[in-house]
């Protein structure tokens, strides 16, 4: 049986899967019940100093739908903000599970004001717990960039280095920094993370959307008293621009271990994820649609594909695909080399049938 464990930053996942910060994550009874099931490790819910003023609505979710079977979900938008229970309560079931589970890995996604004193507090107070590493939640979409908070944070790379440096200097533990896919180009605040000492990068938290308009009550949807704001989509339909992600981020900070997630709900999934680069994977989504019990065929399938392609260790996998990217005009040349090759061997092809048929003939003449 393959070994399925991976070491990044000196912490050993039994397995690569990682449940992504979000409702999986919500509470000690849910964070132990992912262990109980095999999870490598969990994110759990984004925690923040004052839960008061964290205020979320009802309904917060949207889904698009295939339209010949209305009960596959294709992609998921949530407008839903980071926890909204006492972060002493946190503090308490954080310690409680890393009690119960030393051997599982549980990262505390953590967010905070714009303030060095905020941030320091912060994770000061989190990893006292006994949490393996800390995940910076500079990402959010919605809700949170109003406080200039989430991706207000990632989507200035100045802000990025310089909350990850105020959480890098005050950490005793790894510090992910986590990135909005919402900016042109992704390797910038990837980069200004690492510049500000980011042992890990994880990317990507929802891409803004609207999930749709109700062609009835012309309202956008997810209807909240008749309104709405953009939300952060996910599931299924992001993995292609999640892929993209990964491997830009995977490309740009080498030696930096990436943790990949946004789509993810198979093996095969995961699996393109890490040959993009991502050491570790993130579900939410996934795991929401799925249950909790998917863990068992990431694992199955990851453990096949190992097999089946001789890999003993599952860091052989990580970045395996990275090298066949290049620019397009490489392609074009790339592709007019194989054609003149086709057409030396087809004219080589031709020189041999012609000497074959002089040969025949002389053979015929003698
Ligand atoms: C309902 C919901 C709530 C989420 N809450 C958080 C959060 O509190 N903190 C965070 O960093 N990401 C949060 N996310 C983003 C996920 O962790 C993940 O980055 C994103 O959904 C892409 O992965 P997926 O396609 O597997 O869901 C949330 C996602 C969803 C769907």
């Amino acid at each position: 049986m393959a070994d399925l464990s991976i070491e990044v930053n000196g912490i050993r996942f039994p397995n690569p899967f990682v449940l992504a910060s979000g409702p999986p994550g919500t509470n000690a009874r849910v964070i132990k019940r992912s262990f109980e099931l095999g999870w490598g490790g969990i994110v759990c819910k984004t925690i923040s100093l004052d839960h008061s003023k964290v205020h979320n609505t009802v309904p917060r979710y949207g889904k698009l739908t295939d339209p010949e079977n209305k009960k596959k979900v294709i992609g998921f938008q949530n407008i839903e903000l980071i926890s909204d229970r006492p972060f002493e309560l946190w503090l308490e079931e954080l310690a409680e599970c890393k009690e119960a589970y030393p051997e599982r890995v549980l990262i505390a996604s953590i967010m905070e004001e714009c303030e060095k004193d905020r941030w320091v507090e912060i994770v000061e107070r989190t990893q006292a717990t006994g949490v393996d590493a800390l995940e910076l939640n500079l990402s959010c979409p919605h809700g949170l960039p109003e406080r200039k908070m989430g991706a207000a944070m990632g989507q200035d790379p100045e802000l990025v280095e310089q909350v990850t440096r105020w959480a890098k200097d005050a950490a005793t533990i790894p510090v992910w920094s986590k990135m909005t896919p919402n900016v042109t180009d992704p390797t910038i605040p990837a980069k200004a993370a690492v510049r500000g000492g980011a042992d890990g990068i994880s990317a990507i938290n929802t891409i803004l959307c609207i999930i749709g308009v109700n062609l009835e009550t012309l309202r956008p949807m997810p209807t909240v008293e008749g309104y709405t704001v953009p939300g952060g989509y996910s599931g299924r339909a992001v993995l292609p621009i999640a892929l993209r992600h990964v491997m830009e981020i995977g490309r740009s900070c080498p030696g930096v271990p990436v943790s990949g997630m946004g789509g993810v709900e198979s093996a095969a999934d995961a699996l393109q994820h890490m040959l993009l680069g991502a050491s570790t994977v993130q579900v939410c989504t996934g795991a929401m649609l799925k249950g909790y019990e998917m863990i068992a065929e990431l694992c199955a399938g990851l453990e096949a594909f190992m097999d089946k392609q001789g890999m003993t260790a599952v860091s052989e996998i990580v970045g395996k695909s990275l090298p066949y990217f290049s620019t397009h005009a490489d392609l074009v040349e790339r592709q007019r080399q194989a054609k003149r090759e086709k057409a030396g061997e087809a004219q080589r092809d031709d020189m041999w049938k012609g000497d074959i048929a002089s040969e025949t003939d002389s053979l015929v003449t003698d």
